[in-house]
């Protein structure tokens, strides 16, 4: 699957600005500067087809990209970002609208910064998964950064959030854009999406 083409079609500032959902959809979603930008990209190959940088709240709009049958749709950021409140108070209704109202949306790519684990506003972005029946899978990112024991309580804290979320799969794909770990393993996981 990886070795076509990715292609960025469009960004999104409402919900009526979205494509036909005539494509099998994934979405990447998570707190500002997660790493979802740059998860693309390491994914796609592509060094910067999606823009990832160190502000957090760098993606304002909601963008899709094509991959063979595919849109691959990288989020806002929810939490904190370095931008104006109403302009972030705006992102964020269209990234919920888009997360909890895409008929086509099969999954939610949900990422979770290796080094903290999931937070509170995760438990709300689960819970709002849960109550649109979108199937999520976490993926931990930036997992360059970890060692050892924080590793393991990290990744523990997670799998128990996990349990207590209907939506969710229980598997956990740990990643790292910098070092390119797990990266070929959420490939497959994506090629196993039809
Ligand atoms: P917003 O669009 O602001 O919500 O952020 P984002 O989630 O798209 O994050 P982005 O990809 O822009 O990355 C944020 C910062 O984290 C950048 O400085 C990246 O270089 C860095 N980063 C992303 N992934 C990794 C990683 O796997 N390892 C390390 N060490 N840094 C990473
Ligand atoms: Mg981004």
């Amino acid at each position: 699957l990886f070795r076509q083409e990715t292609q960025f079609l469009k960004g999104v500032v409402a919900m009526d600005g979205l494509p036909p959902d005539d494509r099998v959809e994934i979405c990447f979603a998570g707190r500002s500067n997660v790493g979802k930008s740059s998860l693309i990209n390491a994914l796609t190959g592509r060094r910067n087809i999606a823009r990832a940088s160190n502000t957090p709240g760098r993606t304002q709009e909601v963008n899709f990209f094509t991959l063979a049958h595919l849109y691959l749709v990288d989020l806002p950021g929810y939490g904190f970002a370095n931008a104006p409140v109403p302009v972030v108070q705006q992102w964020q209704r269209v990234m919920k609208a888009y997360l909890g109202g895409r008929a086509n949306l099969r999954r939610a790519f949900l990422l979770i910064d290796h080094r903290h684990g999931p937070k509170p506003v995760d438990a709300e972005i689960m819970d709002l998964l849960d109550k649109a029946a979108v199937p999520f899978q976490a993926v931990l990112t930036k997992s360059d950064k970890v060692k050892g024991a924080d590793r393991d309580r990290t990744q523990a804290a997670l799998r128990e959030t996990l349990a207590r979320h209907p939506a969710a799969y229980p598997e956990i794909v740990v990643t790292s854009s910098e070092t390119g770990d797990g990266i070929e393993t959420l490939r497959a996981v994506i090629a196993g999406i039809a």
